[in-house]
């Protein structure tokens, strides 16, 4: 490989959440991380150079758009995932999470129904309430493994709702949505005037034998009611530069959620956000194909580990992105147990399930992005932690 994802790079101190906030969230710095879904892999040297040559200017004022960071996004949907958006249907926004209650506030009102599959990414439930609205759940069904959607539910539940939030590819239980599988929920939205925010955060990360699917793309009628987000973030590790950006190919609704953000100046981006995601886009594929090359001997790596030596322990196999849902269920362990299993025992910082919301119980996720070697560790003290048990 040309790029070391084996280097261990020492992030502490330099206020990332991931290794400096460990006593804020788990009340000790004694962990080993493999919590926050960032990675512990330097960036790509293409952003590194743009961000450096930008430093060493020494000025930081205002600052508009980079002019390269819309054609890089074009061109980079196109190669990677055949789609065609036109610049003017992309829109800076800050971050997903953020973009997501921008949503609520611009399409909803107070009360009204937002639809979600647990387990989910939990700021869904959050924000959603955060916000007075109502979540409703459609949740996903563990089928052999992998997650699967209860399809009645979801008609049934989505004819209460104003929007839905879906997570393509998933996170935590690492789907990618099949066309067929987008296609019936487009189809189902439409019957009952559902719009729907298509968080595809993880859309670039996709593992050997998978291929993303934007929701956009299964049709017209998908097209004209959604919202997608998305973002480099996840895929080359520079979440920190808070840089998302929304599509909408629906004049009205484009129309209106562009006025929102630029009336409150959330469509502005900070010096170093586009140039860095341009960089990204145009010049680092050959490093997004070895960093999902690594991750994926990464889960490969785990998954052989938990059959060899911690049987008990389930794994449900991500179809994207470097997270991994682990099913601890059978250890019958209560969330607080479970809690106390992996933090005081193993000393592993991972996100409780039960966070995701139902179907969570029992299960806890771990992020792979990170130097084999780090790996190693957690998973033995995991089963040291694992063997006490017995
Ligand atoms: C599905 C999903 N959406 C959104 C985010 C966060 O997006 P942002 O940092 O742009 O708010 C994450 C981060 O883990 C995520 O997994």
């Amino acid at each position: 490989m040309k790029y070391n994802f084996d280097e261990s790079v020492i992030r502490h101190n330099t206020d990332c959440i991931k290794y400096d906030a460990l006593q804020e969230f788990y009340g000790t710095e004694d962990l080993l991380p493999m919590w926050i879904a960032d990675m512990d892999f330097k960036s790509p040297p293409c952003v590194t150079e743009v961000l450096r040559r930008r430093v060493e200017h020494e000025i930081y004022g205002y600052s508009v758009v980079n002019a390269q960071w819309k054609p890089a996004i074009v061109n980079w949907l196109l190669r990677r995932h055949g789609w065609h958006v036109e610049e003017y249907e992309i829109g800076f926004v800050g971050g997903i999470v953020p973009a997501l209650a921008f949503v609520l506030e611009v399409f909803t009102e107070v009360g009204d129904k937002v639809l979600m599959q647990p387990p989910v990414y939990h700021p869904y439930n959050f924000v959603t309430r955060d916000m007075q609205r109502e979540p409703v759940i459609n949740p996903l069904l563990l089928v052999d493994g992998q997650y699967q959607i209860d399809f009645d539910d979801f008609e049934q539940k989505a004819s209460q709702c104003k929007i839905f939030f879906l997570c393509n590819p998933h996170n935590p239980g690492g789907r990618v949505w099949t066309p067929d599988e987008l296609t019936r929920m487009a189809q189902i939205c439409v019957r009952h005037n559902v719009l729907v925010v298509s968080d595809e955060i993880h859309c670039d990360m996709p593992l050997k034998g998978y291929k993303h699917t934007p929701f956009a793309m299964v049709g017209d009628i998908a097209a004209q009611n959604c919202i997608t987000l998305m973002a480099a973030s996840k895929t080359f590790n520079i979440a920190g530069l808070k840089s998302s950006y929304h599509i909408i190919h629906n004049t009205a609704l484009r129309e209106q959620f562009a006025r929102y953000l630029r009336h409150r100046e959330l469509d502005t981006a900070h010096l170093f956000a586009t140039e860095a995601v341009a960089a990204a886009y145009t010049h680092g594929e050959e490093w997004l194909g070895q960093m999902l090359e690594y991750v994926e001997a990464n889960i490969d790596y785990m998954q052989e580990y938990i059959r060899v030596h911690m049987p008990r322990l389930g794994m449900i196999r991500p179809q994207a992105s470097y997270l991994v849902f682990l099913d601890a269920r059978a250890l019958q362990l209560s969330d607080e147990e479970l809690a106390r299993f992996f933090i005081q025992e193993a000393r592993v910082a991972v996100n409780p399930g039960a966070l995701f919301g139902e179907g969570g119980s029992g299960f806890v996720r771990m992020n792979l992005g990170c130097p084999r070697s780090t790996l190693q560790s957690a998973l033995h003290r995991i089963k040291v932690a694992y063997d006490k048990l017995l």
